[in-house]
């Protein structure tokens, strides 16, 4: 065998022996709550209840988006024909785009916003153009992976901060002076669900001189009156953000945008790799996003996420009635459709999502190196087209596959 497939095999196999391998199944059905899955080595296929989704506002599978989708494509066709700055940037991207502008002004002076193919390309072009050899990023330390990515791609000198630690990334600010500093920081944990001290690090980088590169790819649609995300949620202005949203979870579609003041646009125009050298996205999807953000601001979208946050709190009440007493499964403070139920070890993560799984109910067991080794998970996660019903299916099969190792412990 060649040597590179030996050691290939062999890293593998060391992943499955910890518990890490990673499987895919097949959705055969749309993103729903019940969904029909072929699951890894399976060859039948089940009807799951999912909880692993980031459909948070249940619009994936909207009648309304999907007849969206198809009108943009008998309009535009499917394939956009080039990259944004040859012939690929059609009407509907560059509607969206002033869309997503105006809904941005209120919270960032001279907005304009620049419309992606993913969130994970959003954040490698802003980290890449943005952070030259002058800057030092100041790199929050739970940061997604693309947000990582997006920091190891800059030439500029990168410093973790601890996870919302405000006073130490103030020291950290303080004792540098680079002209240019970015604070880099995922505004809902896409891990633990907890959203960040952003009026704390806005307030920071007026102080220092600095610019708060904010993602918001689990706030956006969800947070906010009328689901503009955090900055709406929060109230804050400043031309020092750099705000990244993603298009593909609460929006139900796919993409992603950065909105920023007009220079900064501009500028990753000019210069943003991720942005520059890919074949823009179908005008399609841009088309369907028009009919999601309508959804989202109006009266569907607030239903939606009252609705969403009903089930937020049935979620939390029940867990917490239910929590082993020895403390060896916790639920972290999380307000958002994030709810992930730390139980520590591995194995035990999977062996939970086993138990759930003969209960015909899907949620992720996240492992290290996604979460911090010793903190393995399953994150639930909450759409806004899940039933009372399903969340009470939810706490009983927990409340059993929880009940388990302690009992037999005592
Ligand atoms: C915080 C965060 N940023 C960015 C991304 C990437 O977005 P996309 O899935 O659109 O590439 C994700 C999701 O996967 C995420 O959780």
């Amino acid at each position: 065998m060649p040597r590179l497939l030996e050691l290939l095999q062999d890293e593998i196999m060391a992943l499955d022996a910890k518990s890490l391998r990673r499987r895919r199944q097949i959705a055969e059905t749309a993103c729903a709550p019940e969904q029909s899955l072929t699951l890894a080595g399976a060859t039948a296929q089940r009807t799951m209840l999912g909880f692993s989704s980031n459909d948070y506002l249940g619009l994936a599978a909207h009648p309304a988006l999907a007849a969206a989708l198809a009108e943009g494509a008998a309009r535009y066709g499917t394939g956009s024909g080039g990259s944004h700055l040859i012939l690929g940037h059609s009407r509907a991207h560059a509607e969206l785009e002033e869309r997503l502008a105006d809904w941005m002004g209120p919270h960032i002076p001279e907005a304009q916003s620049l419309f992606f193919c993913t969130g994970y390309m959003a954040n490698l072009a802003v980290l890449s153009a943005l952070g030259g050899a002058e800057a030092v990023i100041f790199s929050e330390s739970l940061n997604h992976a693309s947000l990582i990515d997006g920091a190891r791609l800059a030439k500029a000198r990168v410093e973790r901060y601890p996870h919302c630690d405000v006073a130490a990334l103030d020291a950290q600010l303080g004792a540098c002076d680079a002209p240019v500093k970015l604070i880099v920081s995922d505004a809902v944990f896409s891990m633990d669900g907890n959203i960040a001290p952003v009026a704390e690090l806005l307030a920071l980088a007026e102080r220092h001189d600095a610019w708060l590169v904010l993602d918001d790819a689990h706030g956006f649609g969800v947070l906010g009156a009328t689901g503009r995300g955090v900055l709406q949620a929060m109230g804050l202005r400043s031309e020092r953000l750099v705000l990244i949203g993603t298009l593909g979870k609460a929006a139900g579609v796919s993409g992603a945008f950065v909105a920023a003041h007009r220079t900064v646009v501009d500028y990753l125009v000019q210069r943003a790799r991720p942005y520059i050298f890919t074949t823009a996205a179908p005008p399609a999807i841009a088309h369907a996003l028009l009919a999601s953000l309508a959804l989202i601001e109006g009266e569907e979208g607030k239903v939606r996420r009252a609705h969403l946050q009903a089930r937020i709190g049935q979620l939390r009440r029940g867990l917490e009635a239910i929590l082993p007493p020895d403390g060896s499964a916790w639920l972290p403070d999380s307000p958002t459709a994030i709810q992930p139920l730390i139980v520590g070890d591995n194995a035990r993560a999977m062996q939970t999502m086993a138990q759930l799984d003969a209960h015909g109910l899907r949620v992720g067991a996240i492992r290290p190196p996604t979460v911090p080794a010793g903190t393995a998970r399953l994150r639930i996660t909450l759409s806004a087209s899940h039933s009372e019903a399903d969340v009470a299916r939810l706490l009983d099969a927990l409340g059993d596959a929880l009940e388990a190792p302690w009992k037999k412990a005592a």
